[in-house]
């Protein structure tokens, strides 16, 4: 897969307001038995919860270096999708699969965002934007044991480092 990065970059030097990512990631399915793929062209769009991951670590990447504004896309499920992305970088957030099977779905997310934030005290969601390897209120004062060091917080991590050293590789690479 292409790095949005530059891309995102290119788009917000030529003008624009605002980016949106992630689109589908390619995919194929194979009936054995014929030996051919089940699609005519032999790959199709693959979207919903499978390629969150992926699409989380593209918009983390892009909202971080690209100096534009990102709408958050891919396998957005939950409330807790939303909110992750939204500490990614996204400003706003899209959702697609979900909605095929309740066209209602994002109006209960937006119920259950509301909900999540109260719980943790945020009033503004703005404050959650783009807060990735920061500090947050649930670790004030804890050590940090996914680390392997107890005695260590969350405020001496070294920033985003996943995001600067998992550089993306072409399918072919
Ligand atoms: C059936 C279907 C049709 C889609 N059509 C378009 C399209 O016309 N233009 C576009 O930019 N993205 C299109 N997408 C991609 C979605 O906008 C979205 O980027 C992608 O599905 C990932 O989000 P999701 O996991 O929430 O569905 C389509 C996705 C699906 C599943």
């Amino acid at each position: 897969m292409a790095d949005v990065v530059p891309i995102a970059r290119a788009a917000a030097a030529g003008g624009a307001d605002a980016v949106s990512l992630v689109n589908t990631y390619l995919g194929t399915a194979i009936d054995w038995r014929r030996r051919r793929s089940v699609f005519p062209r032999g790959f199709a769009g693959l979207s919903g919860p499978a390629i969150k991951p992926m699409a989380l670590l593209a918009v983390a990447r892009t909202a971080k270096a690209a100096g534009v504004p990102v709408i958050g896309i891919g396998g957005i499920a939950t409330a807790e999708d939303v909110l992750e992305y939204l500490v990614a970088g996204a400003t706003a957030v899209q959702v697609g699969t979900s909605c095929f099977w309740d066209p209602a779905h994002p109006v209960r997310l937006a119920d259950e965002v509301t909900r999540l934030l109260a719980a943790e005290g945020i009033s503004d969601v703005r404050d959650l934007v783009g807060t990735l390897d920061r500090e947050a209120p649930a670790d004030r004062g804890r050590g940090d044991p996914g680390r392997g060091d107890p005695g260590r917080g969350d405020t001496e991590r070294p920033p985003a480092e996943s995001l600067r050293t998992a550089e993306p590789r072409t399918a072919e690479g």
